[in-house]
């Protein structure tokens, strides 16, 4: 059994296929954890020992591994939850009241305060072939009066010793995803975002090894699912613990529960694996294709589309999109998305954002003329949208100025001139509904690229009470999700894209709502083959939108081949971004060619597992492989830059069954080889050049 209780002891023990969760109840007020690690097949085994105080600075309850600390008593170490109760009281005192089990897999202790009728909720979902918990809590105020509450994680953790290195992202527009990877010291590490979204710095999860590597080695990982205001805390304490905690941030937050009230925090998704980074990525890549992404996305294959950012930006006629759309279904594209410039006042980015009808100059009979001729050639259309902003020279502010997030006697600050709409008003998310739904009934829309391209200022909100303002951060995410949830469920066929500037909203709450998301505004393909890299830690390629675009590149001003743009797309979701009616016959041919390709090996690439195998984030020379099944694999390999006269780079591949015997296919040589051989001996390539590229194809022969 996942889950097992033993009545005496009060232990309860979460067992998946690989770990073991344990915790016990304490004299019926704490819960206190044992164990989180390589799976312990008895839970009655564990040991309880008292736990003693250090001196009178360092109380017993503040050593102590504890699943949910509240603040109170002698608890000075990371706080999971905070009330404020009327009376002053600012602390919590529990008391265990049952546990319970809902369909044979999920867990929940009920606890509540001491005093007052507040309870709190502790859930524990095991998804044991997937070696993953799902935890989150619940607070319910069953008290007479407002409670309010300030600090509320989803999870907390507890990690024996403190002998841990830890791996985040850093970055920023156009640069996101960098790994990086620190040994960790004692104090806190935080990482977190204020600006309303899930921001282009860091990313909202944790990453704790003990001295693994990609293919081993042990590996302890959570990610929580929520695209506002987060907070992850790490902190090594003097006691021999690493505590972590997850959950909204506390910065600028209180949440007032009203009598009779019930909030389930975000959830975290938190695993625990033996062999290394690679099995981690498995791990959450499966997690999302199985479990996290919404329905649709989790069974289709992804098309390859076209957006017409880069190629033409603002300056959008239906004629130039019906002559792009011409070439794009030559070359294979099965998706025609037309990105920014295509309503209202859109001629730059100072106006027209909030007027979502097309533009009656670049679209006189309306975005049907388009629509049809992008279905006519047998491509899907999708449309671009910002839908939380306004632009101050619009229609929608001209007649709504009270719709924006302010507060009284300041001036709102503009962001690419640009205004935050104020998503807790009904009649806000009324008039986004209709217009958005309005524009999928009225045209043949397959596709929406949803974007936000600042972060919340002046969080003041007209209709919410003084006591509610500090709610805000979190209504508004909720907001979002509720109306793409909406959209969704009147149109089940349409396909969303997250996106934040670039790379601003990838978090496990955006891909809970949205079937893909876009990675970075960066689309060079080298720094691309490293931002590809960073996200592909904890999160599905299938999700991954990349492009390939023109050179030099917009951003970096580089130029790479265009066989190199392209494998570098093809590590994800493939997307063509360039102007196609500038490309030379040759160079359309050899776009059709990779679009075939692509076809060929997508389900490796969208359904498989990647493994990094080498990086140029160490040298020049990059190869990232992907296996699907054990039946198949695609190898990309990458060499940005000759060095003297060097052109031999072997790779060992991984994931193969050693057992089987597969055809390798590069270029117009093949051969066939075990899968052992592959693994243990590997592939030799020559290569030489600047941006030279390959891809190579295995399939199982046996
Ligand atoms: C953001 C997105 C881009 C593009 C522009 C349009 O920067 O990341 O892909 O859609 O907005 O204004």
């Amino acid at each position: 059994m996942a889950i097992t209780f033993s009545k005496d002891r009060s232990i309860f023990s979460l067992d998946t296929q690989s770990s073991s969760y344990v915790f016990a109840i304490e004299n019926g007020e704490h819960v206190r954890h044992l164990y989180w690690g390589p799976k312990v097949r008895n839970a009655a085994d564990f040991q309880i020992r008292p736990v003693e105080r250090v001196d009178s600075q360092d109380a017993a309850i503040d050593t102590m591994a504890e699943e949910y600390p509240p603040f109170g008593g002698l608890r000075y170490k990371t706080t999971a939850i905070k009330p404020r109760f009327p009376d002053g009281t600012r602390d919590l005192v529990f008391r265990f009241v049952e546990h319970s089990v809902r369909d044979g897999n999920e867990l929940v202790i009920h606890l509540r305060d001491a005093h007052h009728k507040l309870f709190v909720d502790l859930h524990y979902r095991l998804y044991d072939d997937l070696n993953v918990i799902k935890r989150w809590v619940e607070v319910e105020n069953r008290t007479s009066a407002d409670v309010e509450l300030s600090t509320l994680a989803s999870a907390y953790f507890n990690l024996p010793g403190t002998d841990y290195f830890y791996s985040q992202v850093t970055g920023h527009w156009s640069a996101e995803h960098q790994i990086f990877r620190e040994r960790l010291q004692p104090g806190r590490a935080d990482f977190q975002c204020r600006k309303g979204l899930t921001g282009n710095t860091h990313s909202p999860y944790f990453i704790l090894d003990r001295g693994a590597t990609e293919e081993r080695g042990e590996v302890y990982f959570g990610a929580l699912a929520y695209g506002g205001n987060w907070n992850v805390t790490i902190e090594s304490t003097q006691f021999h613990w690493v505590r972590v905690a997850l959950g909204i941030n506390s910065f600028d937050f209180a949440l007032r529960l009203k009598k009779g009230e019930r909030f389930a925090t975000p959830a975290v998704f938190a695993g625990f694996t033996e062999l290394g980074f690679s099995q981690m990525s498995h791990t959450m890549n499966d997690l999302a294709r199985q479990i996290v992404l919404p329905q649709r996305a989790r069974e289709r294959i992804h098309p390859v589309l076209f957006n017409s950012w880069e190629a033409t930006k603002f300056d959008i006629s239906v004629h130039q999109q019906i002559a792009l759309a011409k070439k794009a279904a030559k070359v294979g594209v099965e998706l025609f998305v037309v990105d920014d410039g295509w309503f209202g006042q859109r001629n730059s980015d100072q106006a027209g954002l909030g007027d979502w009808v097309a533009n009656k100059k670049k679209f006189p009979k309306g975005l049907k003329e388009l629509t049809t001729a992008v279905n006519k050639l047998g491509m899907e259309f999708g449309l671009w949208i910002e839908p939380e902003m306004v632009n101050p020279d619009s229609n929608l502010y001209r007649k709504h100025p009270d719709w924006i997030y302010e507060f009284k006697n300041r001036t709102p600050t503009t962001a690419r001139n640009q205004l935050v709409l104020n998503l807790t008003r009904p009649e806000v998310q009324k008039y986004l509904f209709s217009v958005i739904d309005a524009l999928l009934t009225e045209n043949n829309i397959a596709y929406i690229k949803w974007d936000m391209n600042r972060p919340i200022s002046e969080p003041g909100a007209r209709n919410l009470a003084p006591a509610d303002q500090c709610s805000l951060w979190l209504r508004h995410t909720e907001a979002v999700y509720e109306l793409v949830d909406a959209l969704r469920a009147k149109h089940p066929h349409v396909t969303f894209e997250g996106c934040a500037s670039g790379g601003g909203r990838i978090d496990y709450g955006t891909l809970g709502h949205f079937d893909q998301i876009w990675l970075s505004d960066n689309t060079d393909a080298t720094d691309r083959l490293l931002i590809q890299e960073g996200y592909s830690y904890l999160y599905p390629i299938k999700a991954m939108r990349a492009w390939v675009t023109d050179v030099p590149n917009k951003i970096t001003k580089k130029s790479t081949p265009l066989e190199f743009r392209f494998h570098s797309a093809m590590c994800g979701t493939l997307g063509l971004g360039g102007n196609l009616t500038n490309y030379t016959q040759k160079e359309l041919a050899l776009c059709a060619q990779k679009v075939a390709e692509y076809k060929r090996i997508r389900h490796i690439v969208q359904d498989g597992h990647v493994y990094r195998l080498k990086s140029i984030a160490n040298g020049r020379f990059h190869a990232v492989q992907y296996v699907y099944r054990q039946a198949e694999s695609v190898l990309f390999v990458f060499l940005t830059a000759q060095k003297y006269i060097e052109s031999n780079y072997a790779v060992r591949l991984r994931g193969l069954d050693p057992a089987r015997r597969y055809e390798v296919v590069r270029r117009e040589d093949k051969f066939v080889a075990f899968g052992d051989y592959l693994m243990n001996v590997g592939i030799s390539l020559k290569m030489m050049g600047d941006y030279v590229s390959e891809l190579i194809h295995l399939r199982a022969t046996s």
